[in-house]
């Protein structure tokens, strides 16, 4: 008894240890988040995500009054909350606090302009745009929007189709980043592999050359390609051709397991069903001839294994039921009312036995199910 109990004590440290051992260390999510948060980020938007932390505390204390106490009387004695320095000093509290990406930073700025924000809050009337006065004015790490660089010039016009480089920051050289398809100094053209969908004074319209193309092609559709891909044949006034290959003389697959099917500039080898020795597609229907062990059946090569093998289990099941019968017999001879019972027990198990395997029939080979799909669908 006294060593069941140590034994049971001994399993349930070891697996308490186990499962412990198992779990993740604690602190592995806490790292990531202090990775995220001491991540630093361009400058500018640096500054652009501490003003949104500070509006999102302006947002926050719109309704707010000093909390506890007499509002109204508040409100009389320390002046209007609105611009009190008491919402301030609330709204500096939450400052930065869970943003994750760049926490750090954001609240490294909070810190260092501490007086600026001061003078701005005093200053509002005048400088209504925080982001505007502190992150391009006073900081000079932004621009206004389609300036870039140092001196904030305007940006190249990308037309609409690319983007500026530095748009809205000290950096960059204002220069197009074009989207795909177009290219250009204004991204006002169409790149190698597109071609003009639609063009008017303000707007350009580029779309892909069509995959039979292979470089530049005058317009949509495999016809009007310059040149063509591997796959695709060219008729006379009439543009381009998927190359048939499944048609070719020698097929490209092998013929003995696979079917082809042709596709748009190029073809697919798919494996022919198991029953086959060669086929014309997928299922034990499209049988060029069967393999050996199949034979064919109302057009399916079906599996003669199968049904060879259920004849012998039907065999065997009514010898036993024979061997049953038989037994009953030899035990009346001796008792009747033992052979009664026993009797109705095997005529019982017969009856259910036989209701069960009639209610659950073995599973049909795929050619029996194909067929009766089929005929279903008349
Ligand atoms: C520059 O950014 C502004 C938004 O900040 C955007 O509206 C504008 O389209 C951008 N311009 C270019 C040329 O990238």
């Amino acid at each position: 008894m006294h060593k069941l109990l140590i034994l049971v004590i001994n399993l349930l440290f070891t697996s308490i240890v186990i499962c412990n051992s198992q779990l993740p260390p604690k602190n592995s999510f806490g790292n990531k988040d202090e990775k995220l948060k001491s991540e630093r980020l361009a400058d500018c938007k640096a500054c652009g995500v501490f003003v949104n932390s500070f509006k999102k505390g302006l947002e926050k204390t719109e309704r707010g009054k000093h909390e506890g106490g007499d509002a109204h009387w508040e409100e009389q004695k320390l002046g209007s909350y609105k611009t009190s320095e008491l919402r301030l000093i609330e709204i500096q509290e939450m400052l930065c606090q869970g943003i994750g990406r760049g926490e750090y930073q954001c609240l490294q700025i909070a810190e260092e302009r501490e007086p600026d924000i001061e003078y701005w809050w005093k200053n509002q009337e005048k400088h209504p745009d925080l982001f505007n006065w502190l992150c391009i004015e006073k900081m000079k790490v932004c621009c206004p929007p389609n300036h870039h660089g140092k001196d904030c010039l305007p940006c190249t016009d990308c037309s609409g189709n690319g983007v500026c480089k530095g748009n809205g920051t000290r950096k960059g050289n204002g220069k197009c980043n074009c989207d795909k398809g177009y290219q250009g100094e204004n991204c006002n053209s169409c790149a190698e592999g597109f071609y003009e969908a639609f063009k008017d004074e303000t707007k350009l319209l580029c779309s892909q050359c069509h995959d039979a193309c292979h470089g530049p092609c005058k317009g949509p559709g495999p016809r009007n390609c310059e040149k063509y891909k591997e796959g695709w044949y060219m008729r006379e006034n009439e543009g381009c051709f998927d190359v048939n290959e499944c048609l070719e003389k020698k097929s490209p697959c092998n013929s003995q397991t696979q079917f082809c099917v042709n596709n748009e500039g190029s073809y697919n080898c798919l494996e022919c069903d198991r029953s086959c020795d060669g086929c014309e597609g997928d299922g034990p229907d499209m049988c060029i001839k069967c393999k050996d062990g199949y034979e064919l059946r109302n057009g399916i090569c079906t599996d003669q294994s199968g049904e060879k093998r259920e004849s012998y289990v039907t065999f065997t099941r009514y010898c036993l039921y024979f061997g049953l019968c038989v037994t009953v017999c030899i035990i009346f001879q001796n008792s009747t009312w033992l052979a009664a019972i026993f009797g109705l027990i095997v005529g019982l198990y017969i009856s259910l036995s036989e209701y069960w395997l009639k209610n659950n029939p073995p599973p049909k080979d795929p050619g029996q199910k194909i067929l009766e799909a089929a005929m279903g669908m008349d």
